[in-house]
């Protein structure tokens, strides 16, 4: 008989003694994206679509997610600074890559691996919308409702997730386990919590 819990035997035996438990497996994931990006292709059947991934935990969603999509879809990036400590929520975002082109008139999605606080969407959101484009709209494979401090639209979700300390698919804690296949979620003493 297989155990109850999805199987860490992805996961490399260095990182195993900090891992709580897998959260979300790949198939999951998998299963979850091509739900998104069949919703994607009724929403935008005969447009087309600048998808802009949230370096870097986006890598993975935006990657995995353009591979199904059948409306045509061009990729961009934009990196930005975090708001300080992880703990602490200014608000204040800096740009530390912009989009290679400009967005006006053209239906962007905004791909992003997690929204916390929502601080950093909220920013970009503002200042995407500046650059006229004709629409923009956020996935989010995974969500925090619990520690939203601004509401936002929010289009597409993955999967709702408590306040716990996820990594995996994207999601790192000082930049380990960013390349796991599952999102998992971490022991306290493994992030100091
Ligand atoms: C994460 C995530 C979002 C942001 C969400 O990025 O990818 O961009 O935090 O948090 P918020 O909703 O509280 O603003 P992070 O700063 O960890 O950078 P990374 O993606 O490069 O790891």
């Amino acid at each position: 008989m297989s155990d109850a819990s999805p199987s860490t035997a992805r996961i490399p035996d260095e990182y195993l003694p900090n891992i709580d438990k897998v959260l979300i497996p790949a198939e999951d994931i998998a299963a979850k994206l091509d739900e998104l990006a069949a919703e994607i292709d009724r929403d935008y059947a005969g447009r087309e679509l600048l998808l802009v991934g949230v370096l870097k935990g986006a890598i993975f969603v935006v990657s995995d997610l353009h591979r199904r999509l059948g409306v045509p879809a061009a990729v961009d990036f934009m990196a930005v600074s975090s708001y300080g400590s992880a703990t602490t929520s200014s608000g204040v975002v800096r740009i530390l890559k912009d989009l290679d082109t400009q967005i006006e008139g053209q239906d962007v999605l905004v791909v992003e691996d997690i929204v916390d606080s929502g601080l950093t969407l909220d920013y970009l959101l503002k200042n995407l919308r500046s650059r006229r484009p004709a629409s923009v709209e956020v996935l989010s494979l995974l969500t925090k409702p619990s520690r939203r401090e601004v509401d936002l639209p929010i289009r597409y979700v993955g999967f709702e997730v408590p306040d716990v300390f996820v990594v995996g698919y994207g999601l790192d804690f000082a930049e380990h386990y960013r390349g796991l296949s599952d999102i998992v979620t971490l022991k306290p003493e493994a992030y100091g919590g």
